[in-house]
């Protein structure tokens, strides 16, 4: 059986924007970001305290944090690669943070500039400052099934990262499809290794569609109690450091899936096509959602 309500958490203003070559003014992300949160969405990942010589489309974090300080009904986690980012991120007023780590040691390194050991100390003191904020720590760790230099992750790579990460305290642990190589034939045993070692109550999924397996995917999680989805609006998204690699599943898609299945998520479909349509507009590019695009022909 599958879960009764899951809880969304949109990616779209953070690894829908990274990865975009002409920088999108603060104030187009901050109304993007309003617009989603005003759709129902339970948690909307606003940005990125990382260096901007690596990703110069977040290099107005700061300025966004700062706008949505009083925007309610959404919580707005950002990410912090280290305790530089994290105390940037705390004094702009972040109250939910998420460190990302890598199944894969050579995505690690062109990722985060680090080996995998060195990002999970790294990551230790983020969560031990985190801790002492009271501030929720999420922890991604991406290429869990395939990465874009060494090929296949062996599912025991994937749960050695998440009991590190589950350990040091994190709230919640995303597994990344960061190349979107998966299957239900990949994914269900990389699930089956980690579950052994993290409750499913902790974790999330997080697939990118470059292959169209996303909504496959995100089924058989669901079929294995998993109940926290990542997801972007309109399809947004790649990640600057995985080449090729093509947007997350659309958050349009994911609910539209959902609510044919039953499934609660509180948010309002119509409401996050508004969302859609604003930011496509404004990068004048069609909708990445099947759904938006089906549903504003009719
Ligand atoms: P580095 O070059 O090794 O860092 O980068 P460093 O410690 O040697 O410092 C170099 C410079 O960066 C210094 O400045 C630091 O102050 C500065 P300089 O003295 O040269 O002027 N610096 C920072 N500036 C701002 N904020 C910071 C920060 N830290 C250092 N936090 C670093 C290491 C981790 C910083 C870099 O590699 C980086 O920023 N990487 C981020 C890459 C990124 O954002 N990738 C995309 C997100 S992950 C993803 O998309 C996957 C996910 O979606 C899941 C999935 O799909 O799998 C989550
Ligand atoms: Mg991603």
């Amino acid at each position: 059986s599958i879960p009764e309500y899951v809880k969304i958490v949109e990616v779209g203003p953070r690894d829908g924007l990274q990865n975009e070559k002409n920088i999108v003014p603060t104030a187009v992300k901050i109304e993007l970001i309003k617009l989603l949160a005003s759709s129902g969405l339970p948690v909307v990942e606003a940005t990125s305290f990382v260096s901007p010589k690596w990703v110069p489309q977040l290099a107005d974090a700061k300025e966004v944090v700062q706008a949505i300080q009083n925007v309610e009904g959404a919580r707005f986690p950002v990410l912090t690669p280290n305790l530089k980012g994290f105390e940037a991120a705390v004094a702009a007023g972040a109250r939910e943070v998420a460190i990302f780590a890598s199944a894969s040691e050579s995505f690690s390194k062109s990722n985060i500039n680090c080996s995998i050991e060195d990002s999970l100390t790294r990551y230790r003191d983020v969560s031990l400052a985190s801790k002492e904020l009271s501030i929720p720590v999420r922890g991604y760790i991406s290429c869990v099934v395939g990465c874009p230099v060494e090929g296949m992750v062996s599912p025991s790579r994937v749960a050695h990262v998440a009991k590190q990460l589950s350990d040091m305290g994190c709230s919640e642990i995303s597994l990344g499809d960061t190349i979107g190589v998966g299957t239900p034939g990949t994914v269900i045993p990389m699930l089956e290794a980690v579950l052994d070692v993290v409750p499913v109550d902790k974790l999330a999924v997080h697939f990118h569609d470059t292959y169209g397996q996303a909504l496959s995917n995100i089924f058989a999680s669901l079929q294995m109690g998993i109940s926290t989805v990542d997801s972007s609006v309109s399809g947004l998204g790649g990640c600057p450091y995985a080449k090729g690699a093509s947007g997350n599943v659309a958050t349009e898609d994911v609910v539209y899936m959902l609510h044919g299945l039953g499934v609660k998520t509180n948010v309002d479909l119509g409401r996050l096509m508004v969302a859609g349509d604003f930011i496509c507009k404004h990068l004048g590019r069609p909708s990445g959602s099947k759904t938006a695009i089906a549903l504003s022909r009719s």
